[in-house]
């Protein structure tokens, strides 16, 4: 899978894609992130990406014609399957979002800026506005930090243990079960025997049980969109 990201900070992305198991991901061939700085693609010799808006009010807006060139460029180079703005109005990401995003093969994020980019761009190119969630963001490079990474790990043969992306919580409308590693006793508090117990299908109605009883304490919202 590749990302091509248009941002006015690009810096911002690089540390967050640069570690761990989106390194890795990147590192076995199975995704390749391209950072764009916007301001490449502006005019000029002051390379203006923002302006103040027509009807006046706080905040300025990201021009249209650097995004433009920008995706113009891009598009012609290949096809995207989705062409993602990110921005607090936009639809909010959840697990199955993610699930259906990571079988595309070419996606084109433009990250929000300021007070947000001219209406334009969005009729013209966005195909998909997508939220992280409700609260505001001071850009939206976190937010699209937040989209590589959830969707990045679902890529076949990104984790080690391939099974593992099935069992996170969310995955079916449910809250992960806790865990626990050694030792067996910590500070007076044992793990729970079953665990222990060696017996699978005990442990997994175990861990069934658990995940059931946390999403029906802590998301019980998620209970009733269940099937
Ligand atoms: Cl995608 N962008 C910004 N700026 N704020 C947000 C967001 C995105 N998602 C939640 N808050």
């Amino acid at each position: 899978m590749r990302f091509d990201i248009i941002s006015v900070l690009p810096e911002l992305l690089e540390s967050p894609l640069n570690h761990s198991i989106m390194q890795r991901a990147k590192d076995k061939g199975l995704l390749e992130v391209h950072l764009h700085a916007l301001r490449d693609f502006a005019a000029g010799k002051h390379r203006q990406v923002d302006d103040y808006q027509f009807g006046g009010g706080a905040g300025m807006v990201m021009k249209p014609e650097p995004i433009a060139a920008c995706i113009e460029q891009l598009k012609a180079e290949r096809e995207y399957d989705v062409i993602i703005y990110t921005t607090p109005d936009g639809v909010r990401l959840d697990q199955s979002l993610c699930n259906r995003l990571s079988l595309h093969q070419n996606i084109l994020v433009l990250c929000g800026h300021y007070k947000g980019v001219d209406e334009r761009i969005r009729q013209k190119y966005i195909t998909l506005e997508i939220s992280i969630g409700d609260y505001v963001l001071s850009g939206g490079e976190l937010a699209a930090a937040v989209l590589v990474d959830a969707i990045g790990r679902l890529l076949p043969g990104v984790l080690n243990d391939e099974s593992s992306a099935l069992t996170d919580s969310f995955q079916d409308q449910l809250l992960a079960p806790p865990v626990y590693t050694r030792p067996a006793v910590w500070e007076g508090m044992a793990v729970p025997e079953t665990l222990l117990s060696g017996h699978e299908k005990k442990i997994e109605e175990w861990r069934y049980e658990q995940s059931i009883e946390r999403t029906r304490q802590r998301r019980p919202d998620l209970l009733e969109t269940r099937e």
